[in-house]
This record gives structure tokens, sequence and C-alpha cells, in this order.
């Protein structure tokens, strides 16, 4: 079998603790280059995961005519250009989350992506977890019915990321926790419920841990060699949205990055045959058969890593021509709900019209 050979740009968190990890192990694979503007972390991770080609410039990965697949995992308004250009050279894509900070930044990539013939694939790790495939067996089979409310969020108490550095600076990040975290919440929901078109939507953001912000420790310490932190501050840390679907489904999504809040990671399905609630508790599917009311505890297989499943489908779909799960209107629709959030809370909680975005 020919290896598919990857370049990473982006040294940081994710690269050191998701891709470069989940590339290693997955048979196939082989990591041949890595980028980063910050010289002493790009010695330093080239050297611990034994990538033979370094690069300061990302340009100069994408020249790489034997790269077959690109990781993008730098910060967030990075994305667009550099999964665009990367797509150019030629190049599968492997982007991480949150993929883009405006819908029209990931009409540009896919656009490019159909040019292109290459497979763009958005990083968004939680459709692979074992309660998300349980689930979506679930739903395909047709037991829940009509899903038509769904409502969940990643509730922290203190954890906002590399604080005062891109995560917490818009100009970087685009946004705060719902950008960050949020869309992980959201896209799980919006994969399990079928993707509707969504209509409209309204909601709020608060900065309500300014003065008093604790870095929560993503990226993790170690991995933070030669980081630049300026101090700046000026995004939401807690967020809430709401969504009303085409078909006449709505759901609600809530994000923390700080809160005096227990941690949570939450998400109730409400579906006309069956419902289910996934938390801190686990899964449960709540149903009716010959007249009872019928709770369900499936078993989930909680001990894999999602990037290297995330990983591993990509790798079939490269081999196999397969379309990723994660579809390209899909990827569109999540990046035009977030922007509609943070208008709408711009707008003092107004409805925006998806249409008008
Ligand atoms: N899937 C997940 O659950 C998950 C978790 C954490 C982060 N992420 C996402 O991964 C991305 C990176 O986050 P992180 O935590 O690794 O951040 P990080 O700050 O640890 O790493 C980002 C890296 O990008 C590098 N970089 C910046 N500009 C660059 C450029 N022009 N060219 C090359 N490299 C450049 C930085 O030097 C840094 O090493 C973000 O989009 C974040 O949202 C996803």
């Amino acid at each position: 079998m020919k290896p598919i050979r990857v370049g990473v740009i982006g040294a940081g968190g994710i690269a050191q603790h998701g891709h470069l990890p989940g590339y290693l192990n997955t048979p196939g694979i082989e990591i041949i280059a890595i980028a980063d503007i910050n010289e002493k972390k790009l010695a330093h991770v080239a050297n611990r995961f034994g990538v033979p080609r370094q690069f300061v410039d990302y340009h100069d990965l994408l020249e790489q005519d034997d790269i077959d697949l690109v990781s993008v995992c730098t910060p967030n308004y990075l994305h667009r250009e550099m999964s665009v250009n990367a797509l150019k050279a030629g190049k599968h894509v492997l982007c991480e989350k949150p993929v883009v900070v405006k819908g029209k930044d990931a009409e540009a990539i896919i656009a490019a992506a159909e040019a292109s013939g290459k497979i763009f694939m958005g990083a968004f790790c939680q459709r692979f977890s074992g309660a998300s495939q349980v689930l979506k067996r679930f739903i395909d089979d047709g037991r829940f019915g009509d899903i038509y409310y769904v409502k969940g969020g990643y509730i922290r108490r203190r954890g906002i990321p590399g604080l005062g550095g891109w995560f917490t600076t818009k100009a970087k990040s685009g946004g705060g926790c719902m950008l960050d975290i949020g869309v992980h919440a959201l896209d799980r929901m919006y994969y399990l419920m079928g993707a509707p078109e969504p209509v409209a939507v309204s909601g709020t953001t608060f900065q309500a841990f300014q003065d008093n912000a604790i870095d929560g420790g993503w990226p993790p310490l170690d991995t933070r060699i030669g980081d630049v932190f300026p101090g700046i501050n000026d995004v939401e840390d807690m967020a809430s949205g709401y969504v009303r679907f085409a078909n006449g489904a709505t759901l609600l999504v809530e994000a923390s990055w700080a809160g005096n809040c227990e941690p949570n990671t939450y998400m109730q399905l409400f579906g006309t045959k069956a419902g289910a609630l996934e938390d801190s508790r686990g899964l449960r599917i709540f149903g009716e058969e010959a007249g009872n009311l019928l709770d369900i505890e499936p078993q989930v297989d909680t001990k894999f890593n999602i990037i290297q499943a995330e990983i591993a489908h990509l790798a079939d779909c490269i081999r196999s021509g397969k379309k990723p799960l994660t579809k390209p209107q899909e990827i569109i629709n999540v990046a035009k709900i977030i922007e509609a959030v943070y208008k709408s809370a711009e707008n003092g909680g107004k409805q925006v019209l998806i249409a008008d975005l």
C-alpha cells in the first residue's frame, strides 16, 4: 500500500497532542514535513516526532510535490488562506475546527476543494465519539423518528485557553468560547439531527471574567515553547445561540470557558419516537415500547482516541474515494450559524436571517 504523505502546518497544542500522534499511530501514513513560524518550537517538535523536513514559511511546505495531505493546525484566522492554498497546491486538507470564522470563508474553501478535486475535511472530532456513533446508528435506523428539538453545550468553569494569546484575541480567533468549543457541541448536534437548512438565529455573548480571567491550561504548557502572549482578552467567555431550521426543528447551543457553574458537556435530543441525553453520567435513550416507557443505556466505547478515528476515516476516504463525514454544506452552515450568533449578540439578541449574511 502506497503511504499517504502528510505535512502539518502549525506545531502547537493540537498538532502535538492530536494530529502528529494520530498520524504516527495510523498504518500507511508518513509525516514528512512540518511548518511553524516559531523556529524554536518547530525544531523541538520536528525532533520529538521525527519529522524530516521543517519549514518556517508554510508556502515552502506546500511546494513539496510528494505531500498528499496537509493538516491545518494554526490559529483560526489563518485556516481559510492555508486551506485554499493547500488545495490549490493539489493537497487533501484536514483543517482544525472551527474551520473558519465566517460562512463566506467556508464557501471559499469548499469552492477551492471542488476546483481541485481534492478532499477537504473539517476536523470535527466529536462526530467520531462512541456516543455520537451509537446515536447515529439509532437515528439512521429510524428509531428516533423526526428530531425536532436539540440542545447541548460545552460548559467549563475555569477553562479559558491561552489567556492573552491568539485564542483570546478576536482579530486572530474570530471569537471566544462559541467558536472554540460551542462549535464542537453545535456541529455534533447538527450532524445528528440530519443537517437541516438553518433559517434564523439569535444569540447572546458575555465577557463576565475579563478582570478575573484565569488561564485554563490549553494549549498544554509544555507545548507553548517560544509562544508570545501580548495580554489581549477581547472575546466572550459565555455564549448561547438559538437556531430555527426550515423543517421546523430548533437547536439551542451554549458554551462557557468560564462561569460559576458545574462543568459539563451535554446534549439532549427530542425525537417523535425517542429521545436521548448524553452528559457526565453517560448516554441514555428514552423511548416507548408496547405501551411502556423504556430507558435504554447503550454500551458506548470510550476507550479510543477520537482524533485518531477521524484520521483513520480521512485516510480511508483518500484511498477509497469515499466522501468524508463532514459534508461541505454542513461545514458552511455551521460557520454561518456561529457567524449569526455573533451578529445577533452584537444587535442585542435580534434575530438574524441566515439568508442575510
Ligand atoms: N479538535 C480539537 O478539539 C481542538 C483542540 C484544540 C485546538 N483546536 C484547534 O486547533 C487550532 C490550533 O490550536 P492549538 O491549540 O494547537 O494552538 P497553538 O497556539 O498551540 O498552536 C498554533 C501554532 O500555529 C503556529 N502558527 C501561527 N501562525 C503561523 C503561520 N503563519 N504559519 C505556521 N504556523 C503558524 C503557532 O506558532 C503555533 O505553534 C485552532 O484552530 C484550534 O481551535 C482543536
